[in-house]
Protein backbone atom coordinates (compact mmCIF):
# COMPACT_ATOMS: atom_id res chain seq x y z
CA UNK A 1 0.00 0.00 0.00
CA UNK A 2 1.78 3.40 -0.87
CA UNK A 3 0.54 6.88 0.05
CA UNK A 4 0.79 10.01 -2.01
CA UNK A 5 1.82 13.49 0.26
CA UNK A 6 -0.66 15.45 -0.87
CA UNK A 7 -3.67 13.43 0.28
CA UNK A 8 -3.15 11.57 3.89
CA UNK A 9 -6.38 9.25 3.71
CA UNK A 10 -5.59 8.30 -0.03
CA UNK A 11 -4.32 4.44 0.02
CA UNK A 12 -2.88 3.07 -3.28
CA UNK A 13 -2.92 -0.47 -3.61
CA UNK A 14 0.16 -1.31 -5.87
CA UNK A 15 0.17 -4.66 -5.75
CA UNK A 16 1.47 -6.32 -8.81
CA UNK A 17 -1.53 -8.55 -9.46
CA UNK A 18 -3.71 -5.85 -9.24
CA UNK A 19 -1.37 -3.37 -11.16
CA UNK A 20 -1.48 -6.29 -13.85
CA UNK A 21 -4.81 -6.82 -14.03
CA UNK A 22 -5.64 -3.19 -14.11
CA UNK A 23 -3.23 -2.51 -17.31
CA UNK A 24 -5.81 -5.23 -19.15
CA UNK A 25 -8.62 -3.37 -17.88
CA UNK A 26 -7.17 0.12 -19.50
CA UNK A 27 -6.57 -1.51 -22.78
CA UNK A 28 -9.21 -0.51 -24.97
CA UNK A 29 -9.52 -4.30 -27.21
CA UNK A 30 -10.39 -6.09 -23.57
CA UNK A 31 -13.77 -7.55 -24.11
CA UNK A 32 -17.23 -6.92 -22.09
CA UNK A 33 -16.99 -10.08 -19.98
CA UNK A 34 -12.70 -10.21 -19.00
CA UNK A 35 -13.34 -6.30 -18.29
CA UNK A 36 -16.11 -7.20 -15.93
CA UNK A 37 -13.89 -10.39 -14.58
CA UNK A 38 -11.06 -8.53 -14.12
CA UNK A 39 -12.76 -5.58 -12.17
CA UNK A 40 -14.21 -8.56 -9.90
CA UNK A 41 -10.90 -9.95 -9.48
CA UNK A 42 -9.10 -6.84 -8.52
CA UNK A 43 -12.11 -5.94 -5.99
CA UNK A 44 -11.39 -9.16 -4.39
CA UNK A 45 -7.69 -8.13 -4.16
CA UNK A 46 -8.53 -4.98 -2.66
CA UNK A 47 -11.62 -6.00 -0.39
CA UNK A 48 -8.95 -8.26 1.20
CA UNK A 49 -6.73 -5.27 2.24
CA UNK A 50 -9.68 -2.59 3.13
CA UNK A 51 -11.04 -5.26 5.72
CA UNK A 52 -6.83 -5.81 7.23
CA UNK A 53 -7.95 -4.02 10.36
CA UNK A 54 -11.30 -5.83 11.11
CA UNK A 55 -11.74 -6.86 14.84
CA UNK A 56 -11.39 -10.11 16.07
CA UNK A 57 -12.92 -12.25 18.63
CA UNK A 58 -12.19 -16.06 19.88
CA UNK A 59 -15.06 -19.12 19.85
CA UNK A 60 -14.19 -21.90 21.29
CA UNK A 61 -14.65 -25.17 18.99
CA UNK A 62 -13.33 -28.22 18.84
CA UNK A 63 -10.93 -29.06 16.35
CA UNK A 64 -11.12 -33.14 15.17
CA UNK A 65 -7.37 -33.02 17.63
CA UNK A 66 -8.71 -30.85 20.46
CA UNK A 67 -10.42 -27.38 21.57
CA UNK A 68 -9.06 -24.19 20.79
CA UNK A 69 -10.50 -20.49 20.88
CA UNK A 70 -10.44 -19.90 17.27
CA UNK A 71 -10.52 -15.80 15.65
CA UNK A 72 -13.25 -14.90 14.39
CA UNK A 73 -14.46 -11.47 12.92
CA UNK A 74 -16.24 -9.84 16.25
CA UNK A 75 -19.39 -9.43 14.68
CA UNK A 76 -19.00 -5.86 13.20
CA UNK A 77 -21.89 -5.90 10.47
CA UNK A 78 -20.54 -4.43 6.85
CA UNK A 79 -22.79 -2.97 3.96
CA UNK A 80 -21.80 -2.02 0.77
CA UNK A 81 -23.07 0.72 -1.04
CA UNK A 82 -22.47 0.91 -4.88
CA UNK A 83 -22.92 4.01 -6.55
CA UNK A 84 -25.16 2.81 -9.71
CA UNK A 85 -24.52 1.49 -11.99
CA UNK A 86 -20.98 1.23 -12.34
CA UNK A 87 -20.17 0.21 -8.96
CA UNK A 88 -22.16 -2.45 -9.19
CA UNK A 89 -19.20 -3.79 -10.79
CA UNK A 90 -17.31 -3.52 -7.81
CA UNK A 91 -20.41 -4.76 -5.51
CA UNK A 92 -19.91 -8.49 -6.45
CA UNK A 93 -16.39 -8.60 -5.82
CA UNK A 94 -17.15 -7.99 -2.31
CA UNK A 95 -19.94 -9.62 -1.78
CA UNK A 96 -18.67 -12.31 -2.34
CA UNK A 97 -15.54 -11.97 -0.02
CA UNK A 98 -18.21 -11.30 2.74
CA UNK A 99 -21.45 -12.66 1.83
CA UNK A 100 -23.10 -11.67 5.07
CA UNK A 101 -22.82 -7.96 4.24
CA UNK A 102 -25.97 -6.04 3.45
CA UNK A 103 -26.06 -4.18 0.33
CA UNK A 104 -27.38 -0.81 -0.14
CA UNK A 105 -27.79 1.48 -3.20
CA UNK A 106 -27.46 4.94 -4.15
CA UNK A 107 -28.12 5.77 -7.81
CA UNK A 108 -26.36 9.16 -8.99
CA UNK A 109 -26.35 10.54 -12.32
CA UNK A 110 -24.37 13.91 -14.23
CA UNK A 111 -26.10 16.34 -14.26
CA UNK A 112 -25.41 20.20 -15.32
CA UNK A 113 -21.42 20.83 -14.74
CA UNK A 114 -20.68 17.34 -14.14
CA UNK A 115 -22.97 18.16 -10.85
CA UNK A 116 -24.61 14.31 -9.52
CA UNK A 117 -28.58 14.11 -9.55
CA UNK A 118 -29.72 11.81 -7.19
CA UNK A 119 -32.46 9.18 -9.08
CA UNK A 120 -32.37 5.89 -6.06
CA UNK A 121 -31.34 5.75 -2.76
CA UNK A 122 -31.68 2.32 -0.85
CA UNK A 123 -29.43 2.00 2.37
CA UNK A 124 -29.42 -0.13 5.35
CA UNK A 125 -29.70 1.02 8.83
CA UNK A 126 -26.22 2.54 10.13
CA UNK A 127 -26.22 0.65 13.26
CA UNK A 128 -22.89 -0.01 14.34
CA UNK A 129 -21.80 -1.34 10.54
CA UNK A 130 -18.80 -0.41 8.43
CA UNK A 131 -19.95 1.16 5.11
CA UNK A 132 -17.74 0.19 2.05
CA UNK A 133 -18.94 3.01 -0.60
CA UNK A 134 -17.98 1.60 -3.89
CA UNK A 135 -17.50 3.18 -7.35
CA UNK A 136 -14.65 2.54 -9.74
CA UNK A 137 -13.87 5.73 -11.36
CA UNK A 138 -12.74 8.71 -8.26
CA UNK A 139 -13.35 11.51 -11.22
CA UNK A 140 -14.22 14.77 -10.51
CA UNK A 141 -15.25 13.65 -6.66
CA UNK A 142 -18.71 15.04 -6.89
CA UNK A 143 -20.29 11.91 -6.55
CA UNK A 144 -18.43 10.23 -4.28
CA UNK A 145 -18.50 13.00 -1.58
CA UNK A 146 -22.45 13.48 -2.38
CA UNK A 147 -22.62 9.77 -1.84
CA UNK A 148 -20.96 9.83 1.46
CA UNK A 149 -22.85 12.68 2.71
CA UNK A 150 -25.70 11.08 2.08
CA UNK A 151 -24.55 8.10 4.49
CA UNK A 152 -23.80 10.90 6.53
CA UNK A 153 -26.99 12.41 6.44
CA UNK A 154 -28.64 9.17 7.60
CA UNK A 155 -26.31 8.83 10.74
CA UNK A 156 -23.52 6.80 9.47
CA UNK A 157 -20.63 8.33 11.50
CA UNK A 158 -17.67 9.55 9.25
CA UNK A 159 -15.21 6.94 10.57
CA UNK A 160 -17.36 3.87 9.56
CA UNK A 161 -17.15 4.61 6.11
CA UNK A 162 -14.40 3.62 3.22
CA UNK A 163 -14.49 4.61 0.04
CA UNK A 164 -13.51 2.23 -2.35
CA UNK A 165 -12.54 3.06 -6.52
CA UNK A 166 -10.18 1.29 -8.73
CA UNK A 167 -8.92 5.05 -10.73
CA UNK A 168 -8.67 8.25 -9.25
CA UNK A 169 -7.60 11.43 -10.83
CA UNK A 170 -5.79 13.66 -8.14
CA UNK A 171 -8.61 16.71 -8.58
CA UNK A 172 -11.31 14.63 -7.35
CA UNK A 173 -9.36 13.05 -4.80
CA UNK A 174 -8.52 16.93 -3.69
CA UNK A 175 -12.40 17.80 -3.65
CA UNK A 176 -13.45 14.51 -1.84
CA UNK A 177 -11.11 14.76 0.74
CA UNK A 178 -11.85 18.48 1.46
CA UNK A 179 -15.16 17.73 1.98
CA UNK A 180 -14.65 14.22 4.10
CA UNK A 181 -11.08 14.35 5.36
CA UNK A 182 -12.00 11.53 7.81
CA UNK A 183 -13.07 9.35 4.83
CA UNK A 184 -9.81 7.04 3.84
CA UNK A 185 -10.14 6.76 0.16
CA UNK A 186 -8.80 3.21 -1.38
CA UNK A 187 -7.48 2.79 -5.00
CA UNK A 188 -5.82 0.75 -7.48
CA UNK A 189 -4.34 3.98 -9.12
CA UNK A 190 -3.98 7.77 -8.78
CA UNK A 191 -3.76 8.78 -12.53
CA UNK A 192 -2.26 12.09 -13.93
CA UNK A 193 -5.99 14.31 -14.41
CA UNK A 194 -9.20 15.09 -15.75
CA UNK A 195 -9.84 15.99 -19.31
CA UNK A 196 -12.52 18.56 -20.34
CA UNK A 197 -14.74 16.07 -20.59
CA UNK A 198 -14.20 15.10 -17.02
CA UNK A 199 -12.81 11.49 -17.84
CA UNK A 200 -9.56 10.39 -15.71
CA UNK A 201 -6.52 10.73 -18.31
CA UNK A 202 -5.01 8.03 -19.04
CA UNK A 203 -8.13 6.01 -17.29
CA UNK A 204 -9.80 3.78 -18.68
CA UNK A 205 -12.66 5.23 -20.61
CA UNK A 206 -16.65 5.04 -19.54
CA UNK A 207 -16.45 2.01 -16.82
CA UNK A 208 -20.11 1.71 -16.76
CA UNK A 209 -20.07 1.27 -20.54
CA UNK A 210 -17.03 -1.43 -20.49
CA UNK A 211 -19.11 -3.20 -17.60
CA UNK A 212 -22.34 -3.19 -19.64
CA UNK A 213 -21.13 -3.41 -23.07
CA UNK A 214 -23.06 -0.53 -23.76
CA UNK A 215 -22.37 3.05 -25.89
N1 LIG B 1 -16.49 7.96 -15.19
C1 LIG B 1 -15.94 7.02 -15.97
O1 LIG B 1 -16.54 5.97 -16.19
N2 LIG B 1 -14.72 7.22 -16.48
C2 LIG B 1 -14.02 8.35 -16.25
O2 LIG B 1 -12.91 8.49 -16.73
C3 LIG B 1 -14.61 9.33 -15.45
C4 LIG B 1 -15.84 9.11 -14.92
Amino acid sequence: MRQDPRFPKLFIIDHPLIQHKLSHMRDRTTSTRTFRELLREITLLMGYEITRDLPLTTRAIDTPLEPMDAPVIAGKKVAIVPVLRAGLGMADGLLELIPSAREGHIGLYRGEDNRPVEYYVRLPEPERRLFIVCDPMLATGYSALHAVQMLIDRGVAPDAIRYLALVAAPEGVQVFQDAHPQVPVYVAALDARLNDDAYIVPGLGDAGDRIFGTK
